[in-house]
């Protein structure tokens, strides 16, 4: 055996060996949710317009005014987000809904904000809400008219409408699929991504198109957010009802392309203090855009509470960007676990039946080693918990709550 050879076996063996850690490695990496720190790189490609490294934060008309929008409602808005301390803790969108505009374009084919319920026009509004340090947002739709059918949509017009919400300084459109011809939406939103980009301002571009076409499987190179679900009502059945459907798409969601399981409730009145906590919570660990849509000139200090916390809310904007699961179900009480930065996860206990239970969640269904002890933070007490954890966490939880906590590793 020549020494060239010996050589050649020699980093033959060193390569063989280096794959064999290399496989050993990333078998721990698939079989646990996350004993090694999450590799972070692309999951696939996204849509490279710069906005929605992290879930989108701010407010949107729709859940609690419907058609009764009006320029007012949206600067006070946009006053009470900052004067609330909300715009600081990253509310920074002021989303206009459906019915902003007249019932047909101007003689240019221009889309035209209401003469009468937005008399200072749309380039006006979005000087205010930019004054105030805050971002613009509009409606639209991929079809004829929009969803209340009260104006245009966009549909042949993209271009041309890209052209005026840029104009407008529109960082923000809520692209609905209302009057549609039932043609795929995968090329009809497409088009307005394109016309978007053509414009040249990086305007967060969220897919409303019901769960039934999926677009949580198409829209990553096309949106920054896609709606997984049906819309959401004020109602407990129904919320946790979408946050079930909107976990089942949890391993598409990635910074710049978001799953949205529709609009926050929060203090619109439809829910306890308790269930309200779910809703948030569940919302935030699931990466879910944090878009109020509660009446924020008459906020309560309760909701502020809620929609204010502001360690919930650094989960919600983790660099990492991984939504949360649900890893364990025990008929209606769940554990809710998902990665964060540095080592740490984020678990919610929630129990969905009327009287209290105790759960464990254990370090096998998190995806943490069992041997590793922790220490637990609790997001909704603000504080450190005094016992540390391993192998499991068990919590007592009153009937219809949860209960949320960042785990750090002892070491
Ligand atoms: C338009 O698309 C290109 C290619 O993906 C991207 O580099 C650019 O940042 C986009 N611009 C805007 C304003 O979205
Ligand atoms: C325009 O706004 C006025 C006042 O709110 C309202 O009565 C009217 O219906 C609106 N027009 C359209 C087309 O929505
Ligand atoms: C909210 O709390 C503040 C201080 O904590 C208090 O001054 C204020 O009256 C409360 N507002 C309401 C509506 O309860
Ligand atoms: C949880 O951990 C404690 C202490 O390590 C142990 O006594 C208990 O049996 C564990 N419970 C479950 C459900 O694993």
């Amino acid at each position: 055996m020549t020494t060239r050879m010996k050589i050649g076996a020699t980093s033959l063996l060193f390569v063989l060996c280096l794959s064999a850690v290399s496989l050993l490695l990333n078998l721990c990496c698939l079989s646990l949710l996350k004993p090694c720190e999450v590799p972070v790189k692309p999951r696939r490609s996204f849509l490279d317009n710069g906005v929605g490294l992290t879930p989108p934060m701010g407010w949107n008309s729709w859940n609690r005014f419907q058609c009764n929008v009006d320029e007012e409602l949206i600067k006070a808005t946009a006053d009470a987000l900052v004067s609330t301390g909300l715009a600081k803790l990253g509310y920074k969108y002021v989303n206009i809904d459906d019915c902003w505009g007249e019932r047909r374009r101007d003689p240019q084919g221009n889309l035209v904000a209401n003469a009468t319920s937005f008399p200072s026009g749309m380039a006006a509004l979005g000087d205010y809400i930019h004054g105030l340090g805050l971002k613009f947002g509009i409606y639209s739709s991929a079809g004829t008219g929009t969803c209340c059918e009260t104006m245009p949509g966009s549909l042949g017009h993209e271009q041309q409408d890209a052209n005026t919400f840029a104009s407008w300084g529109v960082d923000y459109l809520k692209y609905d699929n209302c009057v549609d011809p039932y043609t795929s939406p995968i090329i009809r939103y497409k088009t307005m991504s394109e016309a978007l980009n053509n414009t040249g301002r990086p305007i967060f571009y969220n897919i409303c198109v019901k769960n039934d076409m999926q677009p949580a499987i198409w829209g990553a190179n096309i949106g920054n957010s896609w709606r997984t679900t049906e819309d959401i009502h004020d109602n407990w059945d129904r919320m946790l009802y979408i946050a079930d459907m909107n976990e089942f798409y949890a391993d598409y969601a990635q910074p710049g392309g978001w799953n949205d399981p529709d609009m926050l409730e929060v203090g619109n009145g439809g829910m306890t203090y308790s269930e309200y906590l779910v809703h948030f919570s569940i919302w935030a660990i699931s990466k879910a855009p944090l878009i109020l849509g509660c009446d924020l000139r008459k906020l309560s200090n309760e909701t502020l509470n809620i929609v204010g916390n502001i360690e919930v809310i650094a989960v919600n904007q983790d660099h990492l960007g991984i939504q949360a699961k649900k890893v364990r179900n025990f008929g209606r009480h769940e554990v809710w676990a998902g990665p964060l930065s540095g080592n740490r996860v984020v678990v919610l206990f929630v129990n969905r039946k009327r009287k209290s239970m105790t759960i464990p969640a254990l370090w096998v269904d998190i995806g943490i080693l069992d041997n590793v002890p922790h220490r637990a933070r609790d997001l909704w007490q603000h504080e450190d918990l005094q016992t540390t954890f391993q192998g499991n966490m068990t919590m007592t939880l009153s009937g219809r709550s949860c209960k949320m906590f960042v785990l750090t590793p002892l070491s």
